[in-house]
This record gives C-alpha cells, structure tokens and sequence, in this order.
C-alpha cells in the first residue's frame, strides 16, 4: 500500500469510527470512500446497525458484499450522514470538487439529502483555492451534447468528453456524457456555480459549495479534522 493509500484508509478509518447505531449513512464513491464502505462493513460485521444509501453501483455492490444492509432514497430521504471523497476541497469553505470517478449526481443528490457530509481525504487534496490542480466534472445528456459544449465554452470552460481506457465514451450511472472542464483557479466557485447551473443540457456539475460540513484529512501527522468556518 502506497503512503497515500495509508492516508486514506487513516480518514476513511476516522469517519467510519463516528458512526452511530441507527444512523442512515450515505456511502459515497471512489477509491478513499471505498475504504470507508470497507471500516463500516467491519462494525457492522461486529454489531454496528446501520443502513447505506450508496452513490454508485460499484458502491452499493461492494456495501452488498459486506453485508451492509442498503436502502434507497425513496423508503429513507432523510439521511444522517454521508461520508464520501472528494477530487479537491477548498480549506476554509470546505467547497469541493467531486466527480473524478463519474458519480457526482448521484453523489450530490444523496449529499444534499444528508444532515451533514464528511469528506474524506488525504492531505494532497486539501487546496487554498479550487481548480488549482483538478478540472470540473460536468454531467451532461448525450443528446446535443457537441451544443451544451459551446454553452460551457461561453462560460470559460475548455471541456473534454471523458473517454474509457478503451477509447469508448464513458457513461454514467444515469446514462450520461462527463465533460471534463478545465477552468484554472475559481477564485469565485459560488458564481460559477449559478452559471453552469443555468446550462442547458447540464444535468449536474462537480461543484459540491456549501454542502461538506467536515473534512477528515490522512497525513503524516495522522487525522485531522477541518470545520468549514467560512
Ligand atoms: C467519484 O465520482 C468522486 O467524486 C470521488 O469522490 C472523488 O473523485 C475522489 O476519489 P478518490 O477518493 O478515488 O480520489
């Protein structure tokens, strides 16, 4: 395991460790929520009664593996934690960048849905400002998607559609296209967000701003627990 993967495991160990009996948890997505959904798979292995709303296939099959019992949004749309990931999260605001796995919709919708998110990270995706490393996920409906490209070109994004290894287009849970948006640092995320919220053909972007309450960061120090204070 790679230092950064023991970063990892050490937040996702953290978050999983404050979960309670009776909780609704939502189980987020990518390589460090993955680590969460294995800590809580082993409390629930020795007694912890939760129930998992999952952000992904690939989460809600790993989270089946473990025997943790799932749920969906419809039978439980009050959750009251979710723990996931995050791409970059702004220190301070605690506004992140989600979405580098393809599963920000579901991601957000099950975030927004949550008494409190809990990203977890390891220190490399802690920034002073959003955009300085990772471009901007972008959801969009495959139909007329070349047009909803321009409309992202108009707003100073230079997008890319997100391909497979394999050279195929990638598709979503939801069935859609990722444009990849490059944008440098967004010294504004907040105003940004209004404008690609008003794209047409966008279904959702990986700009996650006032949603993350808490960050658990892995690094050589071990945890540490930001709090979002502005
Ligand atoms: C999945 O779509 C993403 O939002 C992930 O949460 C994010 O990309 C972080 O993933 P890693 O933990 O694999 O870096």
């Amino acid at each position: 395991m790679s230092q950064q993967d023991r970063f990892k495991e050490a937040a996702a160990e953290a978050a999983a460790a404050l979960l309670e009996d009776g909780m609704v948890v939502g189980l987020g997505s990518g390589t460090t929520a993955s680590m969460a959904v294995a800590a809580i798979g082993k409390r629930v292995a020795q007694g912890l009664k939760i129930v998992g709303i999952p952000t992904s296939e690939l989460t809600a099959s790993q989270a089946r593996s473990l025997n943790i019992p799932l749920s969906t949004l419809e039978e439980r749309p009050a959750i009251d934690v979710t723990i996931d990931g995050a791409d970059e999260v702004e220190k301070g605001t605690l506004h992140l960048i989600k979405g580098g796995g393809g599963n920000l919709l579901r991601e957000k919708i099950v975030a927004v849905a949550s008494a409190r998110m809990i990203v977890v990270a390891d220190q490399s995706k802690v920034v002073s400002q959003l955009g300085s490393g990772f471009v901007i996920p972008v959801e969009v409906i495959p139909f007329g998607w070349q047009t909803t490209e321009q409309r992202l070109q108009k707003v100073g994004a230079h997008p890319k559609l997100r391909l497979r290894p394999d050279g195929q287009t990638f598709i979503s849970d939801g069935g859609h296209f990722i444009l990849d948006c490059a944008y440098g640092p967004i010294p504004k995320p907040a105003e940004l967000q209004r404008e690609l919220d008003s794209i047409v053909g966008l279904v959702e972007h990986g700009l996650f701003i006032g949603i993350a309450c808490q960050a658990i960061v892995g690094g050589p120090d071990g945890v540490t627990t930001l709090h979002r204070t502005a």
